[in-house]
């Protein structure tokens, strides 16, 4: 039912190809447990992750629309950011993007390496805020402002985590139901990193119509479960009234909250182990904000038996670029 309704949608056809689907034989071998990943860290834009699925719908509704100008916010080091200034660049659209540095580090890396550096490369225009409180009220100044200067900009929200971008993630997880029914593998559970949430909303909506038994687990990246438990249900919500499908009855939040400490954006030792563990037994770049502490999660999870038996699958969003931000994690 939901891939009927999906198909009603707009979508720039970027991604043509399915992302892979593979087994980690080297790491499974070290943690005694079969490991698989599907790779959305090799989405084929400006080297890749989450965002370009959520873009694909974002940018049909902003060209629908008739914009020009792309106007989005994040952190410095936003991967989400990087994404959408890359496909502005590619459509002839202006990318404008508001920046906040969470952690308020002076490392000269954080503020001008990894993401930030690629920002200027696609000659995204930004503004530095004192922080994102409030940011859909930011954006729209931004955006009134850019309407006086005769602009016609289009809002991607933070993280492209509106319903619209959402719809991203449905789709990617019809696409990882039928790789998994191919594979033939019985799947304990699918692991992600959960933090605007559209990844992990659009993702579990569709895999609980398609694989009902399927635990999906969100790690959360910036918050505690009580705080992203309604971000999730919220979205999982208004995307499935955006399709007009009702909530599939097997539809659940599940989120493991202990791997994200000190706080958004700031590395952590499990993290940081987990991301030179992928490197060192896979040739794998995980990422030191979200996708290494979601692997944390997962390590962490098989030692302390938190899932059924059977193979686990891992979603790497993205992130890599902002290893040469966090350069200083590595001394500390
Ligand atoms: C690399 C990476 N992984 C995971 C996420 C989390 O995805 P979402 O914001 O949809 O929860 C992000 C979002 O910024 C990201 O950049």
């Amino acid at each position: 039912m939901i891939t009927e309704q999906l198909s009603r949608f707009a979508r720039l056809d970027l991604m043509p190809t399915a992302t892979p689907l593979e087994k980690l034989e080297r790491l499974s071998a070290w943690v005694e447990r079969d490991i698989y990943i599907k790779r959305d860290d090799l989405t084929p834009l400006a080297l890749g992750g989450n965002k370009l699925r959520k873009l694909e719908y974002l940018a049909a509704d902003a060209l629908a629309q008739g914009a020009d100008t792309l106007v989005t916010a994040g952190a410095i080091q936003s991967n989400h950011v990087r994404q959408t200034a890359a496909l502005a660049a590619r459509l002839g659209l202006a990318c404008f993007a508001l920046l906040e540095n969470p952690t308020g580090t002076d490392n000269p890396d954080y503020l001008g390496n990894g993401n930030r550096l690629l920002l200027d490369l696609f000659e995204a225009r930004v503004e530095l805020v004192e922080n994102l409180d409030n940011a859909q009220e930011k954006l729209e100044a931004l955006a009134a402002r850019l309407r006086t200067a005769g602009k016609q900009p289009y809002i991607v929200p933070i993280g492209g985590s509106s319903p619209v971008g959402a719809l991203g993630y449905v789709r990617a997880g019809l696409e990882l139901a039928q790789q998994i029914e191919a594979s033939g593998v019985a799947f304990s559970a699918v692991v992600l990193a959960s933090g605007s949430a559209g990844t992990h909303a659009g993702l579990a909506l569709a895999l609980s119509e398609r694989l009902p038994q399927l635990p999906v687990i969100g790690v959360t990246v910036s918050r505690d479960e009580d705080q992203q438990r309604p971000k999730v249900q919220h979205l999982a919500e208004a995307t499935a009234a955006l399709l007009e499908v009702p909530l599939p009855a097997a539809f659940k939040v599940r989120l493991w909250d202990e791997y994200y400490a000190p706080r958004y954006g700031e590395p952590n030792a499990g993290g940081l182990a987990a991301i030179k563990l992928l490197a060192a037994q896979e040739g794998i770049l995980l990422d030191p904000v979200y996708t290494g502490k979601a692997m944390a999660g997962l390590l962490d999870g098989v030692g302390r038996q938190r899932f059924e038996d059977g193979p686990i699958l891992f979603l790497h969003t993205g992130g890599a670029p902002a290893l040469f931000a966090y350069t200083d994690a590595w001394s500390a």
